[in-house]
């Protein structure tokens, strides 16, 4: 039987990838049917948390959603983001990912960064660990402000040179986050692994949104964020339909009483 990474690979230059994020079981219980891919992604630190950086998220933070996430996933590849900190080094990287492994059932983990976490990477993958990569804007090593990436000579050879190096240790594809247009276009016509999309243009091999963003659940002004619902205003309207029938005393009726 063909792996769900084989068939992710496979995508590249056919169809596209489609990459959800999901942090509990009934967001991916629906998320699956659509998505080739379910990430756990860091990002639940300011969806659901509230905080003003990834940096805040522990290793049982992504432990416990993934965990609930397991349950609604059943024909996408699960990847679980390693949080800040959990692989500063070779062994405590190991240590961890095989810990969100072993308590999860994810698929594989995604780590950011290129040059830099090189002998990571590569030890990971040794060691029979499935890894996803992140390039272009690396929230977990932010500061200041917001800026894409890839526009200069520099960081487009830089941003290339990356995306190389994580193909040659094994990674399986990778997420682009905020590059410039030319340079996702450039990066994408020079490796053979898929390249993910997040504000990357539609040159990517795949793209990826935070469910939250798009379905206007979560508000956000950011640039690369499309709107394409809001359910919001569903959930106030089923609220407030409960609400009135509490008050008026519609419900519970007869039928929902013992
Ligand atoms: O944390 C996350 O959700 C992510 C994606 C948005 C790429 O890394």
């Amino acid at each position: 039987m063909i792996s769900k990474i084989k068939r992710i690979l496979l995508k590249k230059n056919k169809s596209k990838i489609i990459c959800l994020t999901s942090y509990s079981k009934n967001f991916a219980s629906i998320v699956d049917k659509y998505s080739d891919i379910i990430l756990v992604g860091d990002s639940l630190g300011s969806v659901l948390y509230n905080y003003n950086s990834t940096r805040h998220v522990t290793l049982k933070n992504m432990i416990d959603h993934s965990k609930s996430v397991r349950m609604g996933v059943s024909k996408s590849l699960m990847v679980v983001d390693m949080p800040y900190k959990s692989y500063s080094n070779k062994s405590e990287a190991l240590k961890n990912a095989k810990k969100i492994i072993k308590y999860t059932k994810c698929d594989a983990v995604k780590l950011e960064g290129g040059q830099k976490i090189k002998n990571i990477v590569k030890h990971l993958i040794k060691n029979k660990v499935s890894v996803m990569g992140h390039l272009g804007i690396l929230p977990q090593s932010m500061v200041g402000k917001f800026k894409s990436k890839g526009k200069t000579e520099k960081e487009k050879n830089t941003l290339i040179k990356d995306s190389k190096i994580l193909e040659s240790l094994g990674v399986f594809a990778i997420v682009l986050e905020c590059v410039n247009s030319n340079t996702a276009k450039k990066i994408t016509n020079s490796i053979k692994i898929p390249t993910i999309g997040i504000g990357s243009s539609f040159h990517c091999d795949g793209q990826i949104l935070v469910t939250d963003d798009l379905l206007g659940l979560n508000e956000t002004k950011i640039k690369f964020v499309k709107k394409f619902i809001n359910i919001r205003k569903n959930i106030e309207q089923g609220i407030k339909k409960f609400k009135f029938e509490v008050i008026n005393k519609k419900y519970p009726s007869k039928k929902y009483s013992y």
